[in-house]
């Protein structure tokens, strides 16, 4: 019926790199220094986190998917979606679980996968376009935190944020991000959630710190970024990447360690920026939930929550909440 998917773009590159900016600017010239996450998702970070992905120690993926096999029909059945929009949607390999029981055993007629980086989304659109010929397929290119008015409205809607990503937010944002959600949904709408849950740390750090050093190579992607679209001389090579858990916070915080004195210079934003050997610029969270605080999360933005998912180890959970 319509194999080529519509694409919308909220963000152009000039709009990435006027965003990029200004957050350069205010996270390398704070003290600690920081980046914002969504900066690692270029074309080459979207390649590298779908190599993650495929990791053996990166467990999230591979037992999120298992756990979409085993319920995936019920999320169809309680959803009864027409509109499946998918928010950070990457590569939507798993989408297509959802996507067939949501068309099998329910009224699915268009997808709407959203993502930042404009490569992950072209590709995942064509890709579900040449799978799913009868479904409509409008990809968004937009940020997520900031742009979810923009997301199309009319027919039931069912909105997936799958993957953990929404522990990549910290508490304020995600009360923030969640409020928006459900704001921007109907009564009778659903959101399904994806989200990681604390376990061990023997199993949770490698996760983020594997063997081969797929992550270190993510992590200092968002040098790659920097000195791409800001001009700057960032040697990532010269970062060590550091994964440690939080049991505070309980999340993973990842940073880029400088392993020498350095100078760099940012020359879009006139910004010279010194790095003492052994600094360390946070660049990421992944916070891990647990179920019960997942609940009061949702309920405090306003959702009725409906019901829960977890695997067998219980170190993954689908949580689908209906707008009241
Ligand atoms: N949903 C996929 C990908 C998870 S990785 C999975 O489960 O495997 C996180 C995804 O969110 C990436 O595709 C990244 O490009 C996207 N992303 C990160 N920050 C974003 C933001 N602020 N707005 C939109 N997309 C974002
Ligand atoms: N959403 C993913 C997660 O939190 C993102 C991610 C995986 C990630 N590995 C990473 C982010 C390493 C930064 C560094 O699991």
């Amino acid at each position: 019926m319509n194999a080529v998917p519509t694409l919308e773009i909220h963000l152009s590159d000039d709009d990435l790199t006027a965003a990029l900016r200004s957050d350069a600017r205010l996270g390398l010239t704070s003290d600690p220094k920081w980046l914002p996450p969504k900066w690692f998702y270029d074309a080459r970070g979207s390649e590298l986190f779908e190599q993650i992905t495929e990791l053996p120690e990166y467990y999230p993926t591979r037992t999120e998917r298992a756990l979409l096999e085993r319920v995936v029909g019920e999320i169809a059945r309680g959803a009864r979606a027409e509109v499946l929009v998918e928010l950070g949607s990457g590569s939507a390999a798993k989408t297509r679980l959802l996507l067939t029981a949501l068309t099998t055993e329910g009224p699915l007629k268009t997808y709407v996968p959203q993502d930042v980086s404009s490569s992950a989304l072209r590709a995942a659109a064509d890709e579900v376009a040449a799978e799913f010929p009868a479904l409509a397929v409008h990809g968004v290119v937009s940020d997520f935190t900031e742009t979810l008015h923009n997301l199309p409205r009319g027919g039931r809607r069912m909105i997936a944020f799958l993957g953990g990503t929404i522990g990549n937010l910290v508490p304020a944002e995600r009360a923030e991000f969640l409020a928006g959600i459900h704001e921007v949904l109907e009564p009778g709408e659903q959101l399904l959630i994806g989200a990681g849950l604390v376990t061990d740390p023997a199993v949770l750090v490698p996760a983020y710190d594997d063997a081969a050093g797929v992550t270190a190579e993510f992590n200092r992607n968002v040098l790659h970024v920097l000195n791409s679209r800001l001009d700057a001389d960032f040697v990532p090579e010269k970062f060590d990447h550091i994964a440690v858990w939080d049991a505070d916070n309980e999340w993973i915080e990842m940073r880029l360690a400088a392993t020498e004195d350095m100078t760099v210079r940012v020359r879009e934003l006139d910004l010279t920026v010194e790095f003492a050997r052994g600094e360390q610029m946070r660049t990421e969270i992944s916070a891990k939930f647990r179920v019960d605080g997942l609940q009061a999360e949702l309920t405090d933005a306003g959702f009725r929550t409906g019901q829960v998912w977890t695997d067998p180890d219980d170190r993954f959970a689908l949580v689908l909440a209906g707008r009241v």
